[in-house]
């Protein structure tokens, strides 16, 4: 797919007040600083596009972005911040799983996992929570191009060995770097695959 066009529609903390329409939507979801925002501007082309931070905790709110006017992109808050207070995380937690539960228009979560590290239990127990809820849902290994191609590969093949002793098969996977630009391609034909569906 080509993006011809990307442009910001609206952010909020309400699923409620989230764009009225029929359009289908994509969600990417993440623990905080996994790479979220900068995927987004990645995939659109866009520099700036969603606003990224070296800080963890940036993203905080519900973000819709319009593409190619027929479907939304969204970015969500980071989970799993150590450093947010009690309440602020609650809040999050709340307005992210009402996200999940209630918008009928999200065709497919993407969620988030740096290649770098080992599986971590809040991913797991984040994807468990999907699948309990019947959302649909692929993985996106990010910051590839901080690991060496071996190592990328054991840590991979690693994750889906852990995924296969709670899953019966691994969902969807795409590898993706937003230096590189690694991943792109695959995820925006594949997002374009479904909505031609
Ligand atoms: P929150 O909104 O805080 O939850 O974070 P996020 O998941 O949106 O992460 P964000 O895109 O803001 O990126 C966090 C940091 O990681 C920034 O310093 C980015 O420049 C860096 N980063 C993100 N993706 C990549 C990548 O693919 N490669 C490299 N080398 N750095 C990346
Ligand atoms: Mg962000």
């Amino acid at each position: 797919m080509k993006i011809k066009s990307a442009e910001f529609v609206v952010s909020n903390t309400r699923v409620d007040q989230c764009p009225d329409s029929k359009l289908p939507e994509y969600a990417f979801i993440g623990r905080s600083n996994v790479g979220k925002s900068s995927l987004i501007n990645m995939l659109t082309g866009r520099k700036a596009l969603a606003k990224t931070s070296a800080k963890p905790g940036k993203t905080q709110l519900i973000n819709h972005f319009l593409i190619n006017k027929n479907w939304h992109l969204v970015d969500l808050p980071g989970y799993g911040y150590a450093k947010v207070s009690k309440s602020t995380k609650r809040t999050f937690q709340k307005f992210i799983t009402a996200y999940f539960e209630k918008r009928a228009q999200m065709v497919c979560a993407f969620v988030l996992i740096d290649s770098r590290h080992e599986p971590q239990p809040i991913d797991m127990e984040f994807m468990q929570w999907l699948g309990e809820h019947n959302v649909p849902f692929c993985i996106i290994f990010t910051k590839a191009d901080k690991m060496k191609p071996k190592a990328l590969e054991r840590n991979i093949n690693f994750y889906q060995e852990k995924m296969l002793e709670s899953w019966e098969e691994m969902p969807e996977f795409f590898i993706s770097s937003a230096t590189s630009k690694l991943g792109q391609e695959e995820i925006l034909d594949y997002i374009e695959a479904i909505n031609t569906e």
